[in-house]
């Protein structure tokens, strides 16, 4: 009998539902919140209540799309940690309201483990051990994979996550939250080269965004309002270049410290048109198998959930119908 999941991601500000049957995503729903740009961030109260408000318009539509009835369900898996507190309860008290009606397993998923896991979902897949750099508006890690379920983090930020670094500087600079695929956009069109921001100097894989911060709120506070707008382009694409090489240059010292050459990237930020082409330039390079999640697969999506789910599943974790969710939590 084929296993068929449904899984629920709602870990921040995206409500995402997904179908996967024996190993094969059929659905991936999301409902994005808007209501958060004016705020120039996302605001934890209301995005719980917009969970509330889309998390059954999205399942149904996943089910639909899917072909799949609920009663056909074999299990039901959801986002545990780590993200904003009420968003993750919507998500894990409707997960465990319909395992408990349905009478079927629950899993709990990691969602930083389900990023990495969303290279898992192409045809293409990675072999272990792989090295992923996930990459998103709350983490920067890279992480040492030596089977689906069997991850650790060996580098990681101190200070800011890679994402918040493009929606910082993107707010410095007078553009709207989220700002990452903003500064990708005016990147295309501008000249990396015309301005020089510092490279932090931090020992081993760890990270460091803060500096790079400062520098470019000082550089913002030297120019006129209209200098910022004329070289829009070149502002952004030279931001951009930095944060991309700030990551390049640890992946690269990753994969010569732990001799792997399977690299990946996730999250977010992997959707950086900038980064994507990064990874391939230095795969060929360093003669590297590279792998990047499709577009829908990089930002926050249920089908990373579901693709976790089904390796959990396989190997029997399932969890307990007393099972809380967690803001914070490693794995
Ligand atoms: O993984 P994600 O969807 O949510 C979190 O779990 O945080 O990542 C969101 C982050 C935001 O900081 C957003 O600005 C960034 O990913 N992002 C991008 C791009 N698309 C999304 N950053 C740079 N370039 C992009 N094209
Ligand atoms: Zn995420």
């Amino acid at each position: 009998m084929s296993v068929k999941i449904l899984a629920i991601e709602s870990s921040c500000d995206d409500t995402g539902a997904s179908v996967l049957v024996d190993g094969k995503i059929l659905s991936n729903c999301i409902a994005n919140q808007t209501v958060h740009e004016q705020y120039g961030g996302v605001v934890p109260e209301l995005a719980s209540r917009a969970h509330q408000e889309n998390i059954v318009p999205v399942v149904d539509l996943a089910l639909k799309k899917a072909g799949v009835s609920k009663e056909e369900l074999s299990a039901i898996a959801f986002t545990q940690a780590p993200g904003l507190m009420g968003s993750l309860l919507v998500g894990s008290s409707f997960a465990k309201s319909l395992a408990m009606a349905l009478d079927i397993p629950l899993i709990a998923v990691h969602h930083m483990q389900a990023h990495v896991l969303a290279n898992f979902i192409a045809e293409s897949q990675p072999s272990f051990p792989f090295l992923c750099l996930t990459v998103s508006g709350g983490h920067t890690q890279i992480v040492r994979c030596d089977s689906p379920l069997q991850m650790k983090v060996i580098g990681e930020t101190l200070d800011d996550a890679a994402g918040e670094a493009f929606d910082k500087s993107a707010k410095l600079l007078g553009l709207p939250y989220p700002g990452g695929p903003l500064i990708d956009k005016y990147a295309a069109q501008g000249d990396p080269k015309r301005f020089k921001f510092p490279e932090p100097q931090i020992p081993g894989l760890n990270f460091s965004f803060s500096g790079l911060k400062t520098s470019i709120l000082y550089f913002i506070q030297q120019q006129e309002l209209q200098f910022i707008q004329d070289n829009l382009a070149d502002i952004c694409a030279s931001i951009q270049q930095r944060i991309i090489s700030i990551l390049m240059n640890k992946l690269v010292k990753a994969s010569n410290e732990t001799g792997i050459k399977e690299i990946g990237i996730a999250g977010g930020v992997s959707a950086n048109s900038g980064l994507r082409k990064a990874l391939e330039e230095q795969g060929k390079k360093y003669g590297w198998n590279t792998y990047i999640p499709k577009f829908e697969y990089c930002t926050d999506n249920a089908a990373m959930i579901a693709i976790t789910a089904w390796y959990k599943y396989q190997a029997g974790e399932f969890a307990g119908l007393d099972v809380i969710p967690g803001a914070r939590a490693a794995f």
